[in-house]
């Protein structure tokens, strides 16, 4: 190769390589992509083709090296440049502000008159992801080296497989690449910087997905799925698990070089992570800064219910001084430096044991086995029953009477058992068998087509109405609120309802005469059982219970109809026009008016004036919006009503309707998901969101 193309082949792999970088960097840590994932893809392919003619071109920050090391026999030893510390905890409100006067007193005994007591309330509160501690060694503004926490003084090397985390930095931004040559931030020619990695949520469910599918073992939660990962002596096993990574400390500068010194590390914690943004680390933008401890200590309990909306799993919220120079003047109690706080959430996840299980048979005739437990305490409150879902879930997870399980709570979600502690067996452990007959009316039981659950289809057996009736009552139909499941257990015991519509018949004689039941009980139920016959034919056509019949199909039918006389006459073809009716609903509803008892619960219902009227709006012109044109289905629980949500796209110009077909655009997943939803989407290959995804969803045209 002549000298000439020589020097024309490597300034063109720099160009490739730092051309690709940034649009990694654009991609993985910015959120903010500005070409396609295909032209990515040309691009480093050109970049292969020409290190793979000329391997001399390679360099240790090209994007090709982030896969490709060799599988490794174990790992080295890497020791830290100085002690990797940990966190002490703060539950609550009220062990913040003893962290705050406890520090006060000790900055003032330990800097005396010098101490100026501002200094100490500048905090920066950061999400304390759940993840795994890293230190990444960067040498010459280059990648070097990657270890794990392990003892805390010394770790593992995992160079290799660090590597493979795309929005972690091979190489160091430098001025020109962040397009502002005056900036006083320089690339330090030595540095060690310490962060999280972590898997989301999505990948995690993805990932354990596959997994299982593949019928290999799956992993409990996403931080054991990113330590599993990271330890995995094949890096291409790694590169295959998508991992994230946030940075939030330096360690060191290794040694003071002429362009990397001491000094140039600010000082504060709030210019530090600015900082190691614009060397291109990815730094959390959750991060906040504040100078009022009562704000830091809302900012971290605001957190406790926005969890849940985030994409990743954070275990708290971290506190530090803002002021690093007063942070190292404090020191350290053990391995918990004095001048950080971990604000600490109730734990999600517990395990207990299995002491049996109970069938509860759900609203449709649907056999759910529900887990008896010894009481734990998970997520603030105490569980002593939760739900196995389906018995088929029970075999896969291979869950047995006597068993420990791992309990899992998130947020407003239903308690449920995420699977066995296997290596906790005793060897007394019991197989659980699934059912044949229906436990309340000795009907056989019946699977439907491509449904797991089975089904007790005897339409009066005494096990479903309890569902039955707290459905109709529930918060999203007719809002009978002092109607609990007690009371409705009771009513059900003393044979005083054997429908819905029973309820509205009853007397304040007939309740007194019931445990526990006053004069003034008595009233306050028969006066909201009264008011509910106001309620709108959306919610009553909810409560009915139609299969497949969500909020978003019965407003569809109530403003079609307008009454239940007139949804009483539905015509399968007329059905399937109206807009959020499906043929899957189309045929729900028809099948249901067919029946002569439910004609006749109706007629019962009316009887007793419960019969909503509401103007007919046909065809209303949709409202235009960037969502025009899109169908979106929205499956698990939000942080917001699924109304609300509903509403907001609607405003919008977009459609939500109640099952995922291949006119689904988008499938807004929550906490706890429909199982068939997610993998009909997966199926047809329709993108899914979070809730947050969806708010920040801009379609382009
Ligand atoms: S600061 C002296 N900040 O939480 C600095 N830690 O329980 C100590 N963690 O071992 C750590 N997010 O693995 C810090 N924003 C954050 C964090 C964070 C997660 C982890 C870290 C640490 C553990 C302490």
């Amino acid at each position: 190769m002549s000298k000439a193309s020589d020097k024309k082949l490597l300034v063109q792999a720099a160009e490739l390589r730092e051309q690709l970088n940034a649009h990694s960097h654009r991609y993985h840590v910015q959120d903010d992509p500005i070409i396609s994932d295909a032209e990515y893809d040309a691009l480093m392919n050109e970049l292969w083709v020409l290190e793979t003619a000329h391997p001399e071109l390679i360099t240790l920050d090209s994007p090709t090296q982030r896969v490709g090391g060799a599988i490794a026999e174990g790992f080295a030893k890497v020791r830290h440049p100085r002690p990797i510390l940990s966190l002490s905890n703060a539950f609550g409100a009220d062990d913040v502000r003893a962290w705050r006067d406890r520090i006060g007193k000790y900055a003032e005994q330990l800097l005396g008159v010098d101490f100026d007591p501002t200094r100490l309330d500048d905090y920066v509160v950061e999400p304390k992801i759940d993840g795994l501690t890293v230190v990444l060694n960067y040498d010459n503004g280059l990648f070097k080296q990657g270890a794990t926490r392990g003892n805390g003084t010394e770790g593992e090397d995992i160079t290799a497989n660090l590597r493979t985390i795309k929005g972690l930095p091979l190489g160091l931004r430098d001025d020109r690449q962040r397009n502002h040559p005056s900036s006083v931030v320089r690339r330090p020619s030595a540095l060690y910087v310490r962060g999280e990695a972590y898997m989301t949520l999505r990948a995690f469910k993805q990932m354990n997905d596959a997994l299982q599918a593949a019928g290999e073992k799956t992993f409990a939660n996403p931080r054991n799925f990113a330590a599993g990962s990271l330890r995995q002596l094949d890096p291409k096993l790694t590169a295959q698990r998508p991992l994230n990574i946030f940075c939030y400390a330096v360690l060191a500068p290794s040694s003071p070089a002429p362009d990397a010194t001491a000094s140039d590390i600010p000082n504060t914690q709030w210019g530090l992570l600015a900082w190691l943004r614009e060397l291109g680390f990815p730094v959390s933008t959750i991060a906040k800064r504040f100078t009022d401890l009562d704000e830091v200590i809302a900012y971290c309990q605001s957190y406790v219910a926005k969890r849940d909306a985030l994409p990743f799993e954070i275990d708290g919220m971290v506190i530090k001084l803002n002021d690093q120079v007063l942070a190292e003047q404090l020191g350290y109690v053990g391995k918990d430096p004095r001048g950080a706080l971990a604000f600490k959430f109730p734990a999600r996840e517990a395990t207990t044991i299995l002491k049996d299980i109970k069938i509860r048979i759900g609203r449709t005739g649907n056999i759910v086995p529900n887990a008896v437990l010894e009481p734990v305490s998970v997520g603030g409150i105490t569980i002593s029953n939760a739900t196995l879902h389906n018995f088929e879930d029970v075999a896969r997870k291979d869950i047995r009477i006597g068993d420990r399980v791992i309990v899992k709570r998130a947020g407003d979600v239903i308690p449920y058992v995420a699977g066995p502690v296997v290596a906790a067996r005793t060897g007394q452990e019991r197989v659980i068998e699934p059912p044949t007959h229906c436990p309340f009316c000795d009907t056989l039981l019946t699977r439907r087509e491509g449904e797991v659950a089975l089904y007790c289809l005897n339409d009066d057996c005494p096990g479903k109405l309890d569902r039955a009736i707290a459905h109709y009552v529930g918060r999203g139909a007719m809002d009978i609120d002092s109607l609990g499941d007690k009371i409705v257990a009771q009513l059900i015991e003393a044979e005083l309802i054997e429908d819905v519509a029973d309820l509205y018949a009853l007397t304040k004689e007939q309740l007194v005469e019931l445990e526990k039941f006053g004069d003034k009980k008595a009233e306050k139920l028969l006066a909201s059982i009264g008011t509910s016959k106001q309620q709108t034919l959306e919610r009553l056509v909810v409560g009915l219970g139609i299969r497949h019949i969500g909020e978003v199909a019965a407003r569809a039918l109530a403003q079609y109809y307008g009454g239940l006389d007139a949804l009483l006459q539905a015509k399968p073809e007329e059905l399937q026009e109206i807009e959020g009716v499906g043929p899957v609903i189309a045929q729900s509803v028809t099948e249901w008016i067919a029946s002569a008892g439910n004609r006749a619960l109706i007629a019962k219902l009316q009887h007793y004036g419960v019969n909503p009227v509401q103007e007919v709006r046909r065809n209303a012109p949709p409202t235009q919006g960037p969502f025009t044109g899109k169908v979106f289905v929205i499956t698990g629980t939000l942080s917001q009503e699924r109304d609300v949500i509903a509403v907001w796209v609607t405003e919008r110009g977009g459609k939500v309707t109640d099952s995922v077909s291949k006119k689904t655009s988008y499938v807004v997943v929550g906490e706890s998901p429909g199982a068939s939803k997610i993998s009909k989407a997966q199926q047809l290959n329709i993108p899914m969101l979070s809730e947050e995804e969806l708010l920040n969803l801009e379609i382009k045209k």
